[in-house]
C-alpha cells in the first residue's frame, strides 16, 4: 500500500515536471505577429496563389479552409510554409517562393491571411 502511494506520487510529480517544462519554460521563443509586415509579405508572395485560391492554396475568403488549417496550430503551419507543404489540395512551395523572407516574415503573413480569413489560431 505504502509504495503504491509512493509510485504514484512520484507518477504526479513527473507529470507536474513534464507540464513545467512544457511552458514557458521551453528555449522556443514565442512569436509574435506583426500583421502590417504581414500584409506586405502577403503582397508580395503570397497573394499568387492564396488570393483567389491558385493550384489548390487556400482563398482568402475561403474560412472553412483557414479553419481546418487554425486545427493544426501555428507550430506545424510555420513548418509548412518554411519547408513546403503537400497536402491533399495541391503543393505549398518553399517559404511560399518568398525565398528572402525570414521565419518571422512567413509567421506575420500566415497571421495576417488567418485574421482577413476571420479566423484564430486554435494552438
Ligand atoms: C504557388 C502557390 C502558392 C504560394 C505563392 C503560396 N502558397 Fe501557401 N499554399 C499553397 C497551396 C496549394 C497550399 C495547400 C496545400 C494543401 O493543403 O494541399 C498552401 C498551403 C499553405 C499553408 C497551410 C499548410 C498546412 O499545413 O495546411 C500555409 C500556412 C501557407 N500556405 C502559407 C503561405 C504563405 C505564408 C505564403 C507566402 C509567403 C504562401 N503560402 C504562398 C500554395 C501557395
Amino acid at each position: 500500500m505504502k509504495s503504491f502511494l509512493k509510485i504514484s506520487l512520484s507518477g504526479i510529480l513527473f507529470t507536474l515536471i513534464l507540464t513545467a517544462c512544457g511552458g514557458g519554460g521551453s528555449a522556443k521563443k514565442e512569436l509574435v505577429a506583426n500583421l502590417e509586415n504581414g500584409k506586405a509579405v502577403y503582397n508580395k508572395a503570397c497573394i499568387a496563389c492564396h488570393w483567389k485560391g491558385v493550384a489548390g492554396a487556400a482563398a482568402l475568403d475561403d474560412k472553412p479552409r483557414w479553419e481546418e488549417m487554425a486545427e493544426k496550430g501555428k507550430d506545424v503551419l510555420l513548418t509548412h510554409a518554411k519547408q513546403g507543404y503537400t497536402g491533399k489540395y495541391g503543393a505549398m512551395p518553399e517559404k511560399g517562393n518568398c525565398l528572402d523572407c525570414s521565419e518571422q516574415d512567413l509567421f506575420d503573413a500566415i497571421s495576417y491571411m488567418m485574421d482577413q480569413a476571420g479566423v484564430a489560431f486554435h494552438k
